[in-house]
């Protein structure tokens, strides 16, 4: 399986910030935005990775993350001319992708939970070895700025509406999807929405009325973070301040990820420590991997 991280966009919810800078490169707390889902794909075991961003950001991205090999990534870049919609990013990374299943996740979602790790792989095999496809569910409070499930009296999904007046459910589709190759033709067949975009919800409505999609909802002790407004964008960087205190552990630590699945060494993790050790990010992997 491979990965795509959508890094593109307008980021119109957050201007003026983002009149300069590409929305994935702002800061979480102590690390930019983009390491988080980054570090999604790399628990998912998920090493080739696709970076898709605008023409006027991508030399930022190249600039931050290289080719990936200081982690034991591969990380390739390719261009969205014009922010066309999320289910474009297969389009986009047609051939990046070849023949292989594919994980997309969007570059301003932060995932933090119990069980993440085995949702992941859970994911991954529906879709390598069932060709079905996976998107998680989660209880927000303002479902209409999202996809929404509906759900009939088994509890089972039924439908997907993009940002609905009236939603079905408080349920919103995260923005972490995890398809069979197949994608890339469902994709290339479906029309652009009013708003002028490939909706990923029409992938995912197709997906569901082929009976080839599953819908694991997220606990509710589980945290998802749409960072694209000012306030969400605080909360988030508020949000990963509390947890690495008290947990004295760090959140999309890349090096630790990387180290812990045996992809770089020790001595990797301390080189590129040393060069952040005036950092709370640095110290924390000095004090751990020292
Ligand atoms: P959105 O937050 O829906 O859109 P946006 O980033 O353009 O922001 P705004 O609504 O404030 O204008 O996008 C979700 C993620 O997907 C975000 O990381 C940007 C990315 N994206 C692309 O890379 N290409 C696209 O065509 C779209 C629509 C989004």
């Amino acid at each position: 399986m491979k990965g795509i991280i959508m890094a593109g966009g307008n980021g119109t919810r957050l201007l003026p910030i983002t009149g300069g800078a590409s929305k994935q490169l702002l800061p979480i707390y102590d690390k930019p935005m983009v390491y988080y889902p980054l570090s999604i794909l790399m628990l998912a075991d998920i090493r080739d990775i696709l970076i898709i961003s605008t023409p006027e950001d991508m030399a930022h991205y190249k600039r931050l993350l290289g080719d990936g090999s200081q982690w034991g990534l591969s990380i390739d870049y390719a261009i969205q001319s014009k922010p066309q919609g999320i289910a474009q990013g297969f389009l986009v990374g047609k051939k990046f992708l070849g023949s292989s299943s594919v994980c997309l996740v969007l570059g301003d979602n932060v995932f933090y939970g119990p069980h993440l790790e085995s949702h992941l792989i859970k994911a991954k095999i529906n879709a390598t070895k069932h060709q079905v496809a996976t998107v998680f569910g989660v209880e927000v409070n303002n479902p209409h700025q999202y996809g929404v499930l509906g759900f009939n009296q088994f509890h089972q999904a039924v439908s997907i509406e993009e940002k609905p007046n009236t939603p079905p459910s408080n349920i919103a589709v995260a923005g972490l999807y995890f398809y069979p190759n197949s994608v890339i033709q469902m994709a290339a067949k479906i029309p652009f929405s009013k708003r002028g975009e490939l909706e990923i919800t029409t992938v995912n409505q197709q997906y569901l009325s082929d009976n080839a999609l599953d819908v694991v909802q997220l606990s509710k002790s589980f945290t998802w973070l749409d960072t694209g407004s000012p306030e969400s964008l605080l909360e988030a960087s508020q949000f990963i301040h509390t947890i690495e205190k008290r947990k004295r552990s760090k959140v999309a630590c890349l090096e630790e990820i990387a180290f812990k699945k045996g992809w770089i060494t020790k001595s990797d993790v301390l080189m590129a420590a040393k060069k952040m050790n005036r950092t709370p990010y640095g110290q924390y992997l000095i004090n751990n991997y020292l």
